[in-house]
Order: C-alpha cells, then sequence, then structure tokens
C-alpha cells in the first residue's frame, strides 16, 4: 500500500452566524495515498468547499487533526503553514486569489519565485512551458481582467503547478469551462497527477469525475460513501478497448453509483 499523504481525523467545522451553529464539517476521517486523484462529490452546500479549505489548512478547523506528509499541519504556526503551502500544494479555489495588480505570466511566477527553490529563469521557463501546454500563452501579458474566465481558470492551473506541489487541492476547476476547455484542463491535472501529484479536487461533473481513482459522496458534512474506480491508465492499459470507451464505462459505473448516493 502506499503512504498516506494526506489525512483528517475527526475533522470538525462550524460556522456561527447570528447566534445559530452551524455544523458544517462532521467528523470526517479521510485518508488519501500518494499519488491518488480523488474527487469529493456532493449537492450544493455539503461541505465540499469547507472540506478542501479546511483540510489544506486555508481555514482553521474546530476539532480533530489534518495530517499532511506526516505532519500534524494544526500544530504549525502561520509562518510554517505558509511555507508548507507554498512549497508542497497548489490551490485552485473558487475564488481565485489571483493578484490584481499583476499580469497573467507574474501572477503564475509568482510562487514560483518566492519559493526560492527554482532560478528566476527556470520559474520563468517553466511558466511559459505551463501556459503554452495549457494554450494561454498569448495571455502572458494580459492583466486579469482582459482574459475570458476560463483562460483565468487555466491560468490557476499553471500558478498552482508552478512549484510542482506535492498535492493540488482544486475546488470546481472546471467549473466555468466550456466542455472542451474542461477536457484540457482535466488532461493536465491527470498528467500532474501522472508525475507524481496526488489531487483532492471538487466537482459537480461526473465525466471530469471519471477521470479519477477514487469518488468520495459528501452529504450534510458527513462521507456518505466511496467509489473506487482505480487508476485509469495503469489499470486499464492492456485492455483491448479504446480510451474514449474505458472513460464512458466508468461514466456509466459513477452514474449509476451517484444515483444509489441520492444525486
Ligand atoms: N464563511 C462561512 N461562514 C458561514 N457559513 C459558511 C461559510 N462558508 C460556508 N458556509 C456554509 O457552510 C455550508 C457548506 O458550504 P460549502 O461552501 O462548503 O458547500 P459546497 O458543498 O462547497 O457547495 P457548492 O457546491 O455550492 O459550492 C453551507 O451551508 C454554507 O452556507
Ligand atoms: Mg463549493
Amino acid at each position: 500500500m502506499a503512504d498516506i499523504c494526506l489525512e483528517a481525523r475527526d475533522l470538525c467545522k462550524t460556522y456561527i452566524v447570528d447566534g445559530y451553529s452551524n455544523n458544517v464539517l462532521q467528523n470526517i476521517n479521510l485518508k488519501i495515498e500518494e499519488g491518488e486523484f480523488v474527487s469529493i462529490m456532493g449537492p450544493s452546500g455539503s461541505g465540499k468547499s469547507t472540506l478542501l479549505y479546511t483540510i489544506s489548512g486555508m481555514d482553521d478547523m474546530t476539532a480533530g487533526q489534518v495530517m499532511f506528509d506526516g505532519e500534524d499541519i494544526s500544530k504549525l504556526n502561520d509562518k510554517q503553514l505558509t511555507k508548507l503551502r507554498l512549497l508542497k500544494m497548489g490551490f485552485i479555489f473558487q475564488q481565485m486569489y489571483m493578484m490584481k495588480k499583476l499580469c497573467i505570466m507574474d501572477n503564475i511566477v509568482l510562487p514560483g519565485y518566492q519559493a526560492g527553490v527554482m532560478s528566476r529563469d527556470e520559474v520563468n521557463k517553466k511558466a511559459e512551458d505551463l501556459m503554452r501546454r495549457l494554450g494561454i500563452i498569448e495571455t502572458a501579458d494580459r492583466e486579469i481582467t482582459e482574459v475570458s474566465g476560463g483562460q483565468l481558470q487555466r491560468a490557476c492551473l499553471a500558478r498552482a503547478l508552478i512549484n510542482s506541489p506535492k498535492v493540488l487541492f482544486a475546488d470546481e476547476p472546471t467549473g466555468a469551462l466550456n466542455s472542451k476547455a474542461s477536457m484540457e484542463v482535466l488532461s493536465e491535472m491527470v498528467k500532474a497527477n501522472e508525475s507524481g501529484t496526488t489531487v483532492l479536487m471538487v466537482t459537480h461533473s461526473e465525466k471530469v469525475a471519471a477521470s479519477s481513482d477514487r469518488i468520495i459522496y459528501l452529504m450534510d458534512g458527513d462521507i456518505q460513501g466511496e467509489l473506487v474506480l482505480g487508476k485509469i491508465n495503469r489499470a486499464e492499459r492492456n485492455e483491448t478497448i479504446s480510451a474514449s470507451e474505458k472513460l464512458s464505462l466508468r461514466e456509466r459505473k459513477l452514474r449509476k453509483w451517484l444515483e444509489e448516493m441520492g444525486w
């Protein structure tokens, strides 16, 4: 069995609004193996984004523990957490947190410069390579308000991958995209996963989730079930059916399971 790189133990998150407490996450226990590609699905308001925020240390938890790469992140101070995020985590969140004063290229290279692991030339080269693969190289010098939602989303992915993170956290990374652009972003995420990055993604799309190894179904802040599809490329490489047939088989299996879950 592969090593566990991310684990939530009895993770709870309660929001208090106007004196009322809302237990958004209730004793979540979840283990993610190194190299896994896991999707979180579930109805709107079920706590998917909250889970991603708390498990990645972007937001505090109310109770419980999160282990990241062998470290209890609740024991880290802000400075240590910031360093861990910069070096080992990549984020694509619904609020994109791009710097408004910087152009697309500068937004992408910034975490690379901040990490100080590669030279600036290496960071620039890597950013250009990522932008080319994602089809947004022509937007490099534009302001973030001068590109489409889909281009911005792809720029977010490039920025998230600039430091080759150990874990990529993505909240509906294809949410704003048409189906062609969705598949392009997904295929870059699959490539990052194949080169060793663990992926934890929230998605509403069955088509997108069908490419992941495992799907977790969240409802009312509780894990209701999980479906293991396995690695798409490795396990199914030797079969005679075509890649698109394999995908649609997985999608059908996923759809059937989601129906059972009450999707
Ligand atoms: N900052 C906050 N303060 C108070 N309540 C919040 C906050 N963020 C989320 N919530 C509440 O927590 C619950 C879960 O929200 P969350 O954003 O995690 O859902 P979600 O599953 O990601 O939904 P969607 O699919 O619509 O993105 C909702 O009831 C929401 O109103
Ligand atoms: Mg959400």
